[in-house]
């Protein structure tokens, strides 16, 4: 609720809020969530059908996380507002297709008509003309928002997403029917490699729990905690205010579109 007020101050544009399916009830979340009026609410990690229609009735629009086709398809029947399309290069958790955006974003716009956002290694204003060319709406940014000087995230990983390339991420929790995807450290070798060994449930949990995320990312120990990040790492070289972001991107994405035009003008 805080954030939200946060978030009212601090603009008077729509702003949405995300809520996962499946870590806990979610419930009282999307009572408080709700009661706050955000434009839209996005669901992610689970089934939506349950709490689509409180949100609609609300008057509030719906949004939902996809990484298939099938799913995308569904969240519509089910009366999403929109769909928002996560393919493999993607940051945090993914689906278990890899479907990278390229295909994911023009099947899904081909195979939906709500709006698209596209989503997963977008991390400038080439991405975001590449998404509209696709057929997307939109576009969402995870990765690339957390190298930015508002991001509460600690130094050390802010630090190692300016070090870290596009070769350097990695997928955890597969095993566990979780796919995420994290920066590659040593921290999340020790995850593979006990998940290459077969380690039980009992074992693997612990590893992935949201306590050592924490530990990575808010107190900086990358060696015993994994931090999220996608592909797109390898976009970043600086760590912005996030208007001068949005702004420089806005240009870029103009001056891409103009580039692109002059190509298909008649001589
Ligand atoms: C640090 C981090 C935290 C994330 N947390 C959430 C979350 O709470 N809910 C959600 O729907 N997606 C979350 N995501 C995934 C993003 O919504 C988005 O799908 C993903 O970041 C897109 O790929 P990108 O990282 O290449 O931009 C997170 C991603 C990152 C990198």
């Amino acid at each position: 609720m805080a954030e939200v007020e946060v978030a009212r101050r601090r603009t008077s544009q729509p702003f949405g809020i995300n809520l996962a399916i499946g870590h806990r009830p979610l419930d009282p979340f999307l009572e408080v969530a709700m009661r706050m009026k955000p434009r839209a609410i996005s669901l992610t990690g689970g089934n939506p059908a349950p709490y689509l229609p409180r949100i609609k009735e609300a008057g509030i629009l719906a949004m939902v996380l996809v990484a298939g086709v099938r799913q995308a398809q569904k969240a519509e029947q089910l009366g999403a507002d929109s769909v928002i399309a996560v393919g493999y290069e993607g940051g945090g958790h993914l689906g278990r297709d890899d479907i990278g955006s390229l295909v994911l974003t023009r099947k899904v716009a081909q195979s939906v008509s709500v709006p698209v956002v596209a989503s997963g290694g977008f991390g400038d204003g080439h991405g975001l003309v590449a998404a509209l060319a696709l057929g997307a709406e939109g576009m969402e940014m995870g990765t690339r928002f957390l190298a930015t000087e508002e991001c509460p995230i600690h130094p050390q990983y802010k630090k190692a997403l300016l070090d870290f390339q596009e070769t350097d991420t990695t997928i955890i929790g597969r095993p566990m029917g979780v796919p995420g995807r994290v920066l590659a450290t040593g921290f999340s070798s020790v995850i593979l490699d006990r998940e290459q060994q077969g380690d039980t449930a009992e074992r693997l949990l612990p590893l992935l729990a949201g306590t050592r995320n924490r530990l990575g990312a808010l107190d900086g120990k990358l060696d015993e905690g994994y931090v999220w990040s996608g592909q797109g790492v390898g976009l970043i070289s600086d760590i912005p205010p996030v208007r001068e972001l949005v702004v420089r991107m806005m240009d870029e994405a103009k001056a891409s579109y103009e580039a692109l035009g002059a190509l298909f003008s008649p001589r």
